[in-house]
């Protein structure tokens, strides 16, 4: 990949300015490496510490790491808390009146929510739960668009012990039916619509499909927001509108302490088999992960303007929109619609308006944004920013340049924040006032965090060669298991190949300085605008549909995307030609969209009359990524049992 090629030679530095060193919370190199050395000398003391810090416990924990069972860590385990008493009462005598969110909606209005307020509709939401029935260990589906009820929402099952699932409002009523029964959802909440770019996008109706599906039973009520009023079908004895709940409640709800594995939600994420994993985290792991980010990286100020840009769907959302900003008593913006609408200046504009000082984004988006009017940030007032993010994927230099000169002004660092779903919080990402950055590297471990790179057997790489991402020791905020499935917890992140890393499923090298640099993932997955799609889902989605016969999904380097999607399919009937194998083409691409969402929609999709397979009837991917990309295959394709496949692949239906 080209962008990899020049990460791997890029050679300018950024060290952070005077002026930003002397304000940050960790102020200097030495006061980083001050802190990784505390957590070599102590490591469970060094995290023990900091959890009395940052936590607000009802019951202190005594025990710090039960390692007795591994790779099934357990963290402060007879400590009790809740997350929602952390992220909102601790806050009301000191700051009830501050601005926790900013919400602005997609056609451009805004509203301010106090601590004090947001408490009140958390509470308010929380004790309707409670009438509905849901309580400690429930898992509640969460199907809503970015929106104040989205947090509010999530807090309110925190509140009451629930485990929440969100579900992306882009996945279909197929993935959703999967999450619902793979969850065994007591309850879902979902909206009427979202409005995303102008546009209404159906909820509710995706909910009451998915519902229809069988396996549903345990879902007793659907819990629905009304957003835009929008006609929605209703069914009179599971169906319940969220304000006429929330309107005859109390606005105090005793929260429901909780011991610190408690369960705080189950996000599923994609592997490499066709089935979503439901990635259970943690009460107060996750969240002592996901404050002591937001202060070492985003050097958190109380005077800080917040704005993460992920939706609530992903981890991005859940740890630096709903949690973290929240613990740590912040002010931040949440955003309904989308960066082009209603032009390519919304994020600048955004910035501009509610004056934004820490910004975190995809690289992704900051590629898009550049195609559309690279030249737009200066039309707006950007300086109250002082930090920037990404997020996502490995950021090309080129769009890392310009982050920092056309957003950031050359006076902002980026932190390039290398985690994961399963990692609840960063992992590898420069603290901005101590370490410099490098475009395209997310630089050293935060303190704690003992990553490296080794070889397949565990053991160290020679100087800056690749390997495999892994984690020596158990961390806070990482994975408990994976819900349902213990057996692949194990298998996936702590093969017997390795001696107990976890590990991360990407491959990186580390240069000299002992810089990580991110080089992609090992398993079939792929990373499409920064979300993570299994070519295993894709090809189980394409199958199913009645024409197919067989399918496979490589990636293939996209200038905005990073990696696009595409198909080799092979129908049940004819090689199809011209207009009709266009026509398959837009039908197939719709049924993944129906299947999975439209991100797993193919960007091209190839027939043949078969596909490239080794004499033992094994798929040949290799080969597969190359044609893709338009490469000549000139490796060697003896074991390649039909060769003359390869010439029907080469082009796309065109
Ligand atoms: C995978 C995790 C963590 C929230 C967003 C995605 C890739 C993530 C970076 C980065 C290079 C990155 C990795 C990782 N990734 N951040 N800064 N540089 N790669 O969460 O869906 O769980 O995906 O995203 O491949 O394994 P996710």
């Amino acid at each position: 990949m080209s962008s990899i090629e020049s990460v791997m030679t890029e050679t300018r530095i950024f060290a952070p300015h005077e002026a930003f060193k002397q304000a940050a919370t960790v102020s200097g190199i030495e006061a980083y490496e001050n802190l990784c050395n505390l957590a070599e000398q102590d490591y469970t003391g060094f995290w023990a510490d900091l959890a009395n810090a940052e936590i607000d416990w009802h019951k202190p924990f005594t025990e710090i790491l039960d390692e007795s069972t591994p790779p099934f860590y357990r963290w402060f385990y007879d400590g009790e808390l809740n997350a929602s008493y952390n992220c909102l009462d601790r806050h009301l005598a000191s700051r009830g009146d501050k601005t926790a969110i900013i919400f602005e909606a997609d056609d451009g209005t805004s509203t301010h929510i106090s601590y004090k307020a947001l408490h009140q509709r958390v509470c308010r939401f929380a004790n309707a739960l409670k009438k509905q029935g849901v309580g400690l260990g429930d898992r509640v589906v969460i199907y809503l668009p970015m929106s104040v009820e989205a947090v509010v929402a999530m807090q309110a099952c925190a509140r009451i012990g629930a485990i929440h699932s969100v579900v992306f409002g882009g996945f279909s009523a197929k993935s959703l039916h999967e999450r619902i029964t793979d969850v065994g959802a007591k309850l879902v909440i979902t909206a009427d619509e979202g409005m995303r770019g102008g546009k209404a996008v159906a909820l509710k109706s995706a909910v009451d499909e998915s519902l229809t599906m069988g396996g549903c039973d345990a879902v007793e009520k659907v819990i629905v927001y009304r957003r835009t009023g929008g006609k929605t079908a209703w069914n009179e004895s599971k169906d319940l509108w969220w304000h006429e709940l929330e309107a005859v409640e109390s606005d105090y709800c005793e929260p429901t302490w909780v011991n610190a594995e408690h369960p705080l939600f189950i996000l599923y994420t994609s592997g490499s088999t066709g089935k979503p994993k439901g990635v259970q985290h943690s009460t107060a792991g996750y969240l002592l992960g996901a404050i002591l980010s937001l202060k070492w990286v985003f050097d958190h100020k109380a005077t800080d303007i917040f704005w993460c840009t992920a939706d609530v769907g992903w981890i991005t959302g859940h740890s630096y929109v709903a949690y973290g900003p929240l613990a740590l008593g912040g002010t931040q913006v949440v955003f309904e619609g989308i960066p082009t609408y209603p032009d390519a200046g919304r994020f600048w504009q955004m910035i501009e308006k509610h004056k934004v000082s820490v910004f975190y984004t995809a690289p992704t988006a900051i590629r898009s944004l550049i195609k559309l009017g690279g030249n737009l940030p200066n039309n707006y007032d950007l300086s109250s920013l002082r930090l920037l993010g990404t997020v996502g994927e490995p950021i090309n230099p080129e769009a890392w340049m310009w982050y920092h000169t056309v957003v950031g002004k050359e006076r902002c660092p980026i932190a390039d924040t290398w985690w994961q779903t399963e990692t609840g919080s960063h992992m590898i990402a420069p603290l901005p006032g101590a370490i410099a950055a490098k475009p395209g590297s997310c630089t050293l471990p935060l303190p704690g965090i003992m990553a490296d790179v080794v070889n397949e057997d565990g053991s160290a790489v020679s100087g800056t060669e690749g390997g495999l991402l892994v984690i020596k020791k158990p961390f806070p905020s990482l994975l408990r298991t994976i819900w349902n499935d213990p057996d692949r917890f194990q298998r996936t992140y702590f093969p017997n190949t390795l001696p107990g890393y976890y590990l991360a499923g990407d491959s990186a090298h580390r240069d000299a300085d002992g810089y990580f640099w991110i080089m992609g993932r090992i398993d079939d997955v792929l990373n499409v605008s920064g979300h993570r799609l299994g070519t295993m889902e894709i090809e189980s989605a394409l199958v199913a549909n009645p024409l197919v016969a067989e399918a496979a999904i490589v990636g293939k380097p996209h200038d905005i995307k990073g990696e696009s999607i595409v198909a080799y399919v092979v129908l049940k009937g004819e090689r199809p030609e011209g207009e009709a194998a266009k026509k398959i083409v837009a039908d197939l691409r719709d049924w993944v969209a129906k299947e999975i969402g439209p991100i797993a929609k193919p960007d091209e999709i190839r027939f043949g009359d078969n596909l490239p397979k080794t004499r033992s009837g094994k798929i040949m991917r290799r080969l597969l990524r190359s044609l893709a990309k338009g490469e000549e295959i000139t490796s060697d394709i003896s074991t390649l049992d039909n060769p003359a496949i390869l010439e029907q692949l080469k082009q796309p239906v065109s």
